[in-house]
């Protein structure tokens, strides 16, 4: 096995929460597709996707390097928002959460000098600072559409071709 129980185990944990990531953003994009914010929907049911991806990544690395995989509990999301700009934001934090997550992994890693599991999390490294700069972008267009949503769609559509 090329890393240590407690790498193993601190990996099960982040496929934990990209899997509640994944989620969530699905809850979200249920939430602005029942607004008829297609557009908004459309980001957010591919971030969940990409969620999903990030959860595999971890899984496939932890079947590669001779670990177990054990998928833990996965809590319950959020389903209700109190506007567009509260689910833009609840994703924005996911992202910090998810960054400062990543970031203890690497901490950990480089600890135990474990090399493999450090080249493995570049990749995540690299990965939230697209993640936290698309997650502000979006709260940041509807902070600045205000109650016109509608703006926000031809934005995206715009910004997104
Ligand atoms: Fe898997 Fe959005 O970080």
């Amino acid at each position: 096995m090329l890393i240590s129980d407690k790498i193993n185990a601190a990996f099960n944990a982040q496929i934990g929460h990209e899997l509640g990531n994944s989620n969530q953003y699905v809850a979200i994009a249920v939430y602005f597709d029942a607004e008829s914010l297609k557009g908004l929907a459309k980001i957010f049911y591919k971030q969940a996707e990409e969620e999903r991806g990030h959860a595999m990544k971890f899984l496939e690395f932890l079947i590669d390097a001779g670990g177990k995989v054990e998928i833990p509990a996965i809590p319950a999301v959020q389903n209700a928002f109190a506007s567009a700009e509260a689910a833009a934001q609840l994703a924005f934090d996911a992202e910090i959460r998810t960054t400062n997550q990543i970031n203890d992994l690497v901490t950990l890693a480089i600890a135990e000098k474990n090399y493999i599991a450090q080249n493995f999390l570049q990749w995540f490294v690299n990965e939230q600072l697209e993640e936290v700069s698309s997650a502000q972008t979006n709260l940041d267009v509807i902070k600045k559409a205000g109650s016109n949503l509608l703006t926000v769609e031809a934005y995206m559509a715009h910004a997104n071709k």
